[in-house]
């Protein structure tokens, strides 16, 4: 009934709020499938801390680590919800995969741009001036856009497919 939650979205300053009141992770953000919600969480509470390196401040080579572990996480894990997608006979795959390709080229002209500037140069805090305020935007948009949407879509599917929340029984 109420929207409280996008009136603070929208009227307080992101840098003042911790990413915990700004996305709250939990059933609503369930595709139904336990490893890929474990997957999932996995990179918001990764989004989380390199959120909290943003409002506080980070060196540049810090802030590459960071952007490399996202990049192995995502890649890890779109590979594997499409090798899922795939056996369900998911009908909107091709257009998915455009998505996670979008991502990852996206992540990835921001390591090259991190590759152009110092270890030792500051990512200030709270600035969106600072190289940090990029993966920041990404890793939101990752949660709030592509999970909340594009990956949603795909739940019906997924548990009609019968592979949603039956745990597999072990075996080849
Ligand atoms: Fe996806
Ligand atoms: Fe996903």
């Amino acid at each position: 009934m109420s929207s409280t939650n996008q009136e603070s979205l929208g009227r307080t300053p992101p840098q003042d709020q911790p990413i915990k009141q700004l996305i709250q992770w939990g059933d609503h953000l369930s595709v139904g499938h336990p490893g890929i919600d474990a997957q999932h969480k996995e990179i918001y509470e990764f989004g989380a801390e390199i959120y909290e390196s943003w409002r506080d401040g980070v060196r540049v080579g810090e802030l590459r680590i960071a952007a490399d572990r996202l990049w192995e996480l995502l890649r890890a894990h779109f590979l594997y919800e499409e090798r899922l997608l795939a056996g369900v006979g998911y009908a909107d795959l091709k257009q998915h995969v455009a998505e996670h390709r979008s991502m990852l080229k996206e992540l990835q002209g921001m390591r090259e741009h991190f590759e152009t500037l110092s270890d030792d140069d500051d990512s200030p805090g709270g600035s969106v001036l600072s190289p940090n305020w990029s993966v920041m935007q990404f890793i939101l948009g990752f949660s709030l856009g592509h999970v909340m949407t594009s990956d949603m879509n795909y739940r019906q599917s997924l548990m009609a497919g019968g592979k949603a929340t039956r745990p597999t029984a072990g075996g080849a």
